[in-house]
């Protein structure tokens, strides 16, 4: 049998464990894909943009300029309709609720509560390298 003390010591003693253990961060980690524009038409002038699946990710790419690309999670942050792209002035457009966005994701109108998510995108020679979360898959 235990005696108080001991009980209110051992006690004591795992609180303390407990308190001291730092919170551990997320382990957020991130993968390079490489894509080719030769394989996306709609993708390969300027103003072009398609909506894709990359290893699991959904992506809105718009080659918004020579030599760049911009990549974001199309899912509308209003009510999860897919965002697509206007080239005529450089948004990123809802069609349930004419939300907009600008080219860094930002809300610029309608419903939409907060910024598109979005990867870092580079275009080199014809291969654009997209940086995704990993989700382990
Ligand atoms: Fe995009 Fe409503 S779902 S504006």
């Amino acid at each position: 049998m235990i005696d108080r003390r001991r009980f209110l010591k051992s006690l004591g003693a795992g609180a303390g464990v407990l308190i001291a253990l730092p919170a551990l961060p997320a382990l957020a980690t991130t993968k390079k894909v490489a894509i080719h524009l030769d394989k996306f038409d709609k993708l390969k002038p300027v103003g072009g943009w398609i909506v894709v699946r990359v290893k699991d990710t959904e992506l809105l790419i718009v080659h918004d300029a020579e030599g760049s690309v911009r990549a974001f999670d199309p899912t509308c942050t209003h009510l999860k309709c897919t965002v697509g792209y206007r080239p005529e002035d450089r948004r990123l457009v809802c069609p349930c609720h004419a939300s907009t966005y600008d080219l860094d994701g930002v809300v610029l109108g309608g419903p939409a509560p907060r910024a598109l998510k979005r990867y870092d995108a580079v275009l080199k020679d014809d291969t654009i390298v997209l940086t995704l979360d990993d989700a382990g898959s």
